[in-house]
């Protein structure tokens, strides 16, 4: 079974990444003993999963993949962003992005949304991108607590109910993190 490093510490993404990528034996950061805070500073999502890659892989010299995300808007010209994160201010903090948002969209009529994901694979020292999207709309309020983040504002195309209410395995199905590691598996299946 092919080792691969997922450089990430979020349970949830763990748990997500395992189900899909059942032919290889996954390790997290802290199974590696990586203990550094990586931060995200740039303005693409490639530049930010790339560092954080990198700073994996000079680290334990495995291949390694790392995924950066967001939520982006066309009618707040892309926001949040590479901000998803800590778009309502710091300390981070899923509720005040929420109420930003919201505010941001008072008197917008287009809510319409979607989430990205890049993928940024160190395979046997190269370097490989891959990127996922799920589209949808905000809604007016949030409801449902299932998944994190903006998921209880998402209501992904062809549906009526929030990332919050549907169940996580839809989410899975349709989402851009989702997406992205299929696309990686794609290319990985090629390789072993
Ligand atoms: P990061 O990739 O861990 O830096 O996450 C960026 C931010 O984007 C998260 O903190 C969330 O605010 C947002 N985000 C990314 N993916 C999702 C998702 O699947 N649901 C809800 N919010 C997400």
């Amino acid at each position: 079974m092919h080792t691969l490093v997922a450089a990430t510490r979020n349970q949830g993404k763990i748990r997500e990444i395992k189900s899909l990528l059942p032919d290889f034996e996954l390790l997290s950061l802290d199974d590696i003993g990586f203990l550094e805070e990586t931060p995200e500073p740039y303005d693409t999502f490639e530049e930010n999963a790339h560092t954080k890659a990198r700073a994996v892989y000079n680290f334990c010299g495995k291949d390694v993949f790392s995924e950066d995300s967001g939520l982006c808007l066309p009618a707040l010209q892309g926001a949040p962003g590479v901000h998803s994160a800590y778009y309502g201010g710091l300390p981070r903090s899923d509720a005040k992005n929420n109420e930003k948002l919201l505010n941001d969209l008072i008197g917008i009529e287009d809510r319409s949304a979607y989430y990205k994901a890049i993928v940024c694979l160190i395979w046997k020292g190269e370097v490989h991108y891959f990127e996922g999207r799920c589209y949808g709309k905000i809604a007016e309020k949030p409801s449902g607590s299932n998944g994190f983040g903006y998921d209880p504002l998402f209501i992904p195309d062809g549906y009526t109910q929030s990332f919050g209410e549907l169940p996580i395995s839809e989410k899975q199905k349709l989402s851009h993190r989702g997406n992205a590691i299929r696309a990686m598996l794609d290319f990985l299946h090629k390789q072993v």
